[in-house]
């Protein structure tokens, strides 16, 4: 099967077989502990256009049947058998299953490709992939086996909703779009200058002040933002765990944190007046870090953030924070003698290690962006942390080699979706651009940089939103260079093939249609 059934990512191993299984209802049989996910991966064949339901062992016909298998290694990794009389899936573990589904969703989607044509495979379309309900003809699925496992541990996409605001709906839309790639950490940027999107239930004008700005586009005086409510960041991690997905929170520190200041104006260096900006950039006002109130602040927000995402990973940002207002504090210039501290460099440094420990304590990972390496030559950055590159690769480079594990997403190799999807004018996005041809030549391990592979754990899509006003937009910048990044992170560099890919987006575009996913149509490269 040269293409691959137009799947994305492509898996690594398809084996075609003669003939169809065509089915009109399907029934999932499985042991109890699928059973959450056969239910999930059931209603989402449904809403591809195969009737399914799914129950234990013994309840029904089963016509798609699930086998936990010691065998397949991988805990992500399936085997998946499509023939004439049943589907079978074979797996260790529950994220196995789940994405043996994803690719039998994607198969079902595009059933209508291969009805009728077996011998010219994909390509022909035809009817047959109908609406059960009132027009029960079979899906026809080409018969077929699959073996699948990731290259990468970490598959990432992180959001900024801070400087846009999306409703909850919007994240869930996005949540299972990424488990449809195979995507399996949601790196949620709640707080930034921007705005603030986390309810604190003892700081309440982090989200009463903080979560609202003004906007310079508008002519009236009003202004835009929201938060999320504990129920729905509950139930999106809820949502988020059933897909197979680690949602990831990130509350940055001691920079991009107008919105706390302006909610809190004591725990910046001057005092204000402070504003949530509207203006989109880097501001020297940040986190004072001689005033022990903001790290009272963060114990409580902490709290919070332990409460509502029982995930390992809490990121700190620790991005673009300038100096400045640091070397005129006197609260900052008597921490710096205090600590012993040589430069504000170190003062960064002293704060990442502060909130670094907070978070350890309540049995959390640490995240940083690569500026957290800087200025820790003789304080040390905490031992767990997690280096996340941006700048370039050489953040990443530098953390494997001091033993960090490592989330590449370097700005310079298609990880912002921010770029425009093309150069032109007429293209939303900012700073820049990167094709889907880009960001398919992203690797997390790059050739002759000198990267301690055994650190690295994956990598990331990251979407800044200062220019994203709509969610129609974010889907716009995501796709299709999101689907390049996730065969990025799902196949070893030896296998890409980017014009392999680039053939098989024709068929995973109508797929993307199907979701309801607005995507770049212009030029790939
Ligand atoms: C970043 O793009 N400032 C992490
Ligand atoms: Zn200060």
């Amino acid at each position: 099967m040269d293409n691959y059934y137009g799947l994305v990512p492509r898996p690594r191993s398809v084996t075609a077989a003669d003939g169809f299984f065509a089915v009109s209802a399907a029934f999932i049989e499985c042991a109890a502990e699928f059973g959450e996910t056969a239910a999930v991966c059931a209603a989402q064949l449904t809403e591809a256009g195969l009737a399914c339901a799914s129950g234990a062992n013994g309840t029904g016909t089963a016509n798609i049947r699930i086998c936990e298998d010691a065998g397949v290694a991988h805990g992500e990794g399936y085997v998946l058998v499509v023939a004439s009389d049943g589907i079978t899936i074979r797996a260790s573990r529950t994220a196995g299953v789940f994405y043996a589904f994803q690719t039998l969703r994607q198969l079902v989607m595009s059933a209508a490709e291969w009805y009728g044509c077996a011998a010219e495979g994909n390509g022909c379309a035809a009817e047959g992939n109908g609406r059960p309900a009132e027009n029960p003809v079979p899906v026809r699925l080409p018969c077929c086996r699959i073996a699948d496992e990731p290259a990468y541990e970490w598959r990432g996409f992180m959001l900024d909703t801070s400087r846009n605001f999306y409703p909850a709906s919007f994240i869930k839309k996005v949540i299972d779009a990424l488990a449809f790639h195979k995507l399996n950490r949601f790196h949620w940027h709640l707080t930034d200058d921007q705005g603030w999107r986390l309810y604190v239930p003892e700081y309440p004008l982090l989200t009463g002040i903080g979560g609202f700005r003004g906007d310079f586009r508008a002519k009236w005086v009003g202004k835009t933002g929201g938060f999320y409510t504990d129920a729905e960041v509950s139930e999106i991690v809820e949502y988020a765990r059933l897909r197979n997905i680690i949602v990831v929170p990130e509350i940055e520190t001691p920079g991009h944190s107008s919105s706390v200041l302006a909610a809190y104006p004591g725990l910046g260096c001057t005092g204000g007046p402070y504003q949530v900006e509207k203006r989109f950039g880097v501001f020297d006002d940040v986190l004072c870090a001689g005033n022990d109130d903001v790290f009272k602040l963060y114990d409580a927000v902490f709290d919070t953030v332990c409460r509502l995402f029982p995930g390992p990973y809490v990121h700190i940002g620790g991005d673009e924070c300038p100096r400045t207002n640091w070397k005129t504090c006197p609260k900052c210039q008597a921490r710096m003698k205090a600590e012993g501290l040589r430069n504000e460099d170190e003062i960064q440094s002293w704060m990442t290690v502060r909130f670094a420990s907070m978070l350890e304590k309540r049995g959390k990972i640490p995240v940083g962006w690569d500026e957290v390496l800087d200025g820790t030559e003789r304080l040390g950055l905490p031992e767990s942390m997690i280096v996340q590159s941006w700048r370039g690769i050489q953040g990443g480079v530098k953390a494997s080699k001091l033993g960090h594990k490592v989330i590449m997403s370097p700005q310079t190799n298609g990880c912002y979706l921010d770029y425009k999807n093309y150069d032109d004018d007429s293209e939303p996005g900012w700073i820049n651009s990167a094709t889907a041809e880009t960001s398919y030549g992203f690797s997390p391990i790059p050739e002759g940089s000198g990267i301690d592979a055994s650190f690295v754990l994956g990598g990331q899509g990251n979407l800044w939103t200062e220019v994203v006003y709509a969610s129609r937009i974010a889907e716009y910048m995501m796709f299709p260079r999101l689907c390049a990044l996730a065969e990025c992170l799902w196949l070893p560099e030896r296998e890409k093939d980017f014009d392999g890919f680039a053939g098989r987006l024709g068929c995973h575009k109508k797929r993307l249609e199907t979701l309801d996913l607005r995507y770049y149509r212009g030029k790939l490269r």
